[in-house]
């Protein structure tokens, strides 16, 4: 008895050194940020309501629903908010590289990309679809009737794995801007370009006589539909306030709020 008395108490202190030596390798993710007084969010501004520029007053300003949660972010931290607007394809290597301290671009969660950094809980769920030329509104039913077609797909996203791996006879146009594929798109110089729902519907309401969502159901497999805000993986004292600030906008029911506020916001600068 003694014995056992004894190893477990050996197996406590073991316990105990362990937990110091993590305290101890210490986590400072938010008093680093708190230190600078600014929290810096990466983003890739091609993707209304989630993020898009605007002019406001002759200033170029970056907007949206994430760039809102951003802002609470900060200030449920007590900082100032900077956004650095990067091409989509290289948002993970910037974090990882310390040049920004979160990513909100309507990313969603990937196992690749779990791998690399670590995501909070969601904040908003998406399907994917196939946006088309108005004037192609009604001609494409399926994915075979794709077969030889330009479609067009954000670089490093999933709507370049869907392209790649559920319209199979297409021609895939991948390119890092979403927006100069859009502008393609709409000058018929592409035929189709793979986008999550909420981009193509705000496309549709916004160029009605430029953009339809076609007929093609594309699947969006449970990995591809939730998006959420990356931190790096060290920084775990970050990502709980980051979870708990999401809880506390679901709760009250301004996430709801903001979305719909971006799409205002979208709608007045279009
Ligand atoms: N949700 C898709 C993904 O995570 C596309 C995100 C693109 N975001 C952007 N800001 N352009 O792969």
């Amino acid at each position: 008895m003694k014995k056992l008395f004894g190893f477990i108490g050996s197996l406590m202190v073991v316990g105990l050194l362990l937990a110091g030596c993590s305290t101890s390798k210490a986590d400072n993710s938010v008093k680093k940020i708190q230190d600078k007084k600014t929290l810096i969010v990466g983003t890739s501004a091609d993707y209304a309501p989630f993020e898009f520029p605007i002019v406001k007053n002759g200033h170029k300003e970056i907007v949206g629903y994430d760039i809102l949660l951003s802002k609470k972010i900060a200030d449920s931290l007590g900082v100032k908010l900077k956004i650095v607007n990067t091409e989509f394809p290289s948002l993970i290597s910037e974090l990882q590289d310390n040049k920004v301290d979160l990513i909100l671009a309507g990313m969603v969660s990937t196992p690749q990309r779990k791998k690399a950094v670590a995501f909070s809980k969601s904040y908003y769920t998406v399907k994917n679809q196939l946006l088309v030329n108005r004037k192609d509104a009604n001609k494409y039913h399926t994915t075979a009737d794709l077969k030889g077609k330009s479609v067009g797909a954000q670089q490093s996203t999933t709507q370049e794995s869907i392209v790649k791996s559920q319209i199979k006879g297409s021609q895939p146009v991948i390119e890092s801007n979403l927006t100069s594929l859009a502008t393609e798109l709409g000058q018929g110089k592409l035929d189709g370009l793979v986008v999550e729902n909420e981009i193509a519907d705000n496309y549709v309401t916004t160029y009605p006589k430029k953009y339809a969502i076609s007929n093609v159901t594309l699947n969006t497999p449970k990995n591809f539909r939730y998006i959420n805000v990356a931190t790096r993986k060290s920084d775990k004292k970050l990502l709980k306030k980051v979870n708990s600030e999401i809880t506390k906008l679901q709760k009250s029911g301004e996430l709801t709020k903001m979305f719909k506020q971006a799409q205002t916001i979208q709608a007045k600068y279009k």
